[in-house]
């Protein structure tokens, strides 16, 4: 049959799901405000979802700057369909982020566990905000499925 393949089909439907720094202690960190679900637990709520939405994920975090950029550039270049990116402190600090997101063409949706505008002040301001095409933040690790909704639709 002529056409799409189905590896083109899988590759185009992919969304990336990428974490920044300290991601990885959810569970134990600050729980009051981060709830008790580990990224283990939130990975495999997504893939569930994933599989209800027909898409894949590719779920991912890093505590490092500079991987979260080449994972961005990662998306582009293997055709990811979406990103959705919660790159919690460095999303208040990061102009690389920013540039990358700028950059690749992919859209990316901004997702936050917490409301970070509904905290300190030096969250309210996102760098990867001024990029993304949209943002879910203060639905927990529900928030991501909501996110993922978004990104499958688009
Ligand atoms: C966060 C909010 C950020 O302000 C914070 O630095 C995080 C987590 C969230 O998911 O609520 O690490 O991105």
């Amino acid at each position: 049959m002529i056409g799409l393949g189905t590896n083109t089909a899988r590759m185009t439907d992919t969304i990336f799901v990428l974490n920044g720094p300290n991601l990885n202690l959810l569970g134990t960190r600050e729980p009051e405000i981060y709830g008790t679900d580990t990224l283990a637990d939130i990975e495999a709520m997504l893939s569930e979802k994933a599989h209800e939405l027909g898409v894949a994920i590719d779920f991912r975090q890093s505590n490092h700057e500079g991987v979260l950029v080449d994972w961005l550039h990662e998306a582009r270049e293997t055709g990811a369909k979406a990103i959705l990116l919660n790159a919690a402190a460095y999303t208040h600090t990061s102009i690389a982020l920013l540039d990358a997101i700028k950059a690749i063409g992919v859209p990316v949706i901004e997702v936050h566990l917490s409301d970070p505008s509904m905290r300190e002040e030096f969250r309210h301001k996102s760098f990867v905000g001024m990029g993304a095409a949209g943002e879910v933040k203060g639905f927990g690790p529900r928030g991501y499925a909501v996110a993922l909704e978004k990104a499958a639709a688009l």
